[in-house]
């Protein structure tokens, strides 16, 4: 049985990703690519599969980048993530029970991350480290959990897998 959550091969700079990051204002949820460079970065940042599904777009649409982020940028490029957000999880909060659309997998690059924040997919909680890439299969039911007493934020982006 392959795991759900597998750990890449492709070194990061954390720090150089959190200079970047820390650049960014918004409250818990905002887009760094987007489908043209005019979009406002809020638009399309939360579930968003009525309304854009009906307008003919996808996930893959969301392809150029919104932020000067030359690091976090390259890195999106490298590997091929589209839709790329940032998610920023508030200490002692969970998402609802879900799967995500589109049926494709997803990158998540921890940016800030403590010991009882996890992943948790079907039956089976990941620690995500920071500093580590990871491909995850949201396709299958799952929920973060930040039972930690900071807040919790990752880069999420959908890829082609
Ligand atoms: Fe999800």
């Amino acid at each position: 049985m392959t795991s759900d959550v597998i750990e890449l091969n492709y070194p990061i700079d954390i720090d150089r990703i959190r200079n970047e990051v820390d650049t960014i204002d918004y409250e818990d949820q905002i887009c760094i690519q987007g489908l043209d460079a005019g979009m406002d970065p809020l638009y399309g940042a939360r579930g968003f599969s009525g309304i854009l599904n009906e307008m003919g777009f996808s996930e893959f649409d969301f392809d150029t980048p919104l932020f000067q982020l030359d690091y976090v940028n390259s890195i999106i490029q490298e590997l091929s993530m589209f839709r790329t957000r940032l998610f920023r999880s508030d200490s002692k909060t969970c998402l609802s029970w879900h799967h995500d659309d589109w049926n494709a997998k997803r990158i998540h690059i921890p940016v800030y991350t403590q010991d009882g924040c996890f992943m948790l997919i079907e039956k089976t909680p990941y620690h995500l480290e920071a500093g580590k890439v990871y491909l995850c299969d949201t396709t299958k039911m799952h929920t973060a959990i930040n039972a930690s007493w900071e807040k919790r934020t990752h880069l999420v982006g959908v890829v082609h897998a």
